[in-house]
């Protein structure tokens, strides 16, 4: 086989899991004018519609600032108070002009179904309505906004009802109160609304160049809503563009979206590598501790099987079956992340002797020696601290140095509980260590 398929074929395998984890999922997608603008606004297209066939709902909100600007900037120039834009007559007859225009080229784009494109053999529809609902921002400080808005609200379970019909959701700046006035809204905040309105698993923001820190590994580039708060505060002037859209991600981490991932678009697939590989490639914002540690559930058998089974064609742990593994579920804890479980491990408790064992730690091995192992660890020596036990013991073949280094003692076999020594595989020649805690 070529090097290049099996490279495809890995990648392929990769992603299943994403592909799992995100079908039936609603995400909103806040595309911003500059990369509408853009020549390879087609492949983003593509690359939404096959995200869309993989099962995902999708929501695509429209920016237009950058388009309106450069249409009115011929006749007029708009101003601004407080970033809203004060919108005249003439102003919004510009923005309902380019909102027709590019709601009708992006519908286009859903549409090629040529056999030689990637979209062949594809039939999606596209839908769009009155569903944003606003209010106007009136008069404030002695200024008259004019036909400037604010969301009041988001018509949510209409939305839904397209979306479960397997339609795509496009959304413009644009709404409508209930006197029948039409408001110039912020896309960003319709976007964000929107994605609250849903509570969707993800508002995402498709933006042009966004680069928020120099060549930070990506690891770093994770925030929960503290720290995304904290780097709001410290961001330096050069980034000062960037504030709106972390604000917007923390607001809607505050109310209930999982996980805000700020893109740069402008990278050619960079929407498909961010959903459908492990480290993704954007700044993510989320409700959650990233990584945090949790108990292990029925649904984790098959990834925690994944995760071990390297390890155990290494010798490096003991062969356990998903049968096993299922009845045993209750004493692992894993860490995930977005449906991938990177790390194990096991609590098995001998009551009796005052003893537990450490078993089946493992750290997938693209994310080792970044402290998971640990952290997993404290967290096993805590839950032995909680259950009243001061004695934590562990067998292995490969990892005796790391053990020691975490404060390990080697131990005679003969010191094991005694059930444990029943068990004893004399083949398999396992080292023994212990911790007191
Ligand atoms: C052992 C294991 C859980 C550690 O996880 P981790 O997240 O990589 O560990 P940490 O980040 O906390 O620690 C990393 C340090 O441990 C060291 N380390 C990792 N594995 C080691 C081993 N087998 N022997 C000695 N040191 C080891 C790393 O070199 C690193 O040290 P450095 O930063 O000085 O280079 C992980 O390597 C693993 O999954 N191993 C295979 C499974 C296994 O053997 N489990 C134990 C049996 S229950």
């Amino acid at each position: 086989m070529p090097k290049n398929s099996t490279f495809q074929l890995d990648s392929f395998r990769e992603a299943t899991p994403y592909i799992y984890a995100h079908r039936g999922k609603t995400f909103v997608i806040y595309i911003s004018d500059n990369i509408l603008a853009k020549s390879s606004i087609a492949s983003l297209i593509h690359d939404l519609a096959l995200v869309h066939t993989l099962g995902v709902k999708l929501v695509l909100v429209l920016g237009l600032r950058a388009l309106i600007d450069k249409k009115i900037s011929k006749t007029s120039k708009s101003s601004f108070q407080n970033n809203w834009r004060i919108t005249d007559s003439k102003t919004l007859d510009a923005i309902k002009e380019i909102a027709g225009c590019v709601k009708t080229d992006i519908e286009a784009l859903f549409s090629i179904g040529l056999i030689n494109t990637p979209m062949s053999g594809m039939e999606l529809n596209i839908v769009s309505g009155n569903y944003v609902r606003a209010k106007p921002v009136g008069i404030r400080d002695g200024i008259d906004y004019q036909h400037t808005g604010e969301v009041r609200n988001i018509a949510a379970h209409e939305i839904q009802q397209q979306l479960d019909t397997n339609n795509i959701v496009i959304l413009l700046p644009l709404g409508y109160s209930k006197t029948g006035d039409i408001f110039n809204l912020s896309s960003i905040d319709v976007a964000n609304h929107t994605a609250c309105a849903l509570e969707s698993e993800k508002l995402i923001l498709l933006l042009d160049k966004f680069k928020l820190v120099g060549n930070k590994k990506q690891s770093n580039n994770h925030y929960n809503i503290n720290e995304a708060k904290e780097l709001v505060k410290k961001l330096p002037k050069s980034k000062q563009q960037l504030k709106p859209y972390l604000e917007v991600a923390i607001q809607a981490c505050l109310e209930n979206v999982r996980r805000v991932h700020i893109l740069d678009a402008s990278q050619p697939g960079a929407l498909l590598e961010e959903l459908y590989t492990l480290d993704g490639v954007a700044t993510l914002v989320t409700a959650e501790t990233y990584d945090e540690i949790r108990p292990a559930r029925l649904d984790d058998v098959g990834g925690i099987a994944e995760l071990i089974q390297p390890l155990i064609d290494k010798g490096a742990l003991v062969a356990r079956t998903r049968e096993q593994l299922e009845l045993e579920i209750k004493q692992f804890d894993v860490i995930e992340r977005d449906g991938m479980i990177l790390a194990c491990g096991a609590l098995h408790i001998f009551a009796d002797e005052n003893a537990a064992e450490v078993a089946c730690l493992a750290v997938h091995s693209e994310y080792q020696s970044n402290g998971r192992g640990s952290k997993m660890l404290s967290h096993l020596e805590k839950k032995s601290i909680d259950a009243g036990i001061n004695l934590i013991f562990a067998l292995t073949t490969q990892t005796s140095h790391w053990f020691i280094e975490q404060g390990f003692k080697s131990i005679k076999i003969e010191s094991l509980p005694m059930k444990k020594r029943a068990l004893y595989n004399y083949q398999r020649n396992s080292k023994a260590y212990c911790k007191q805690l």
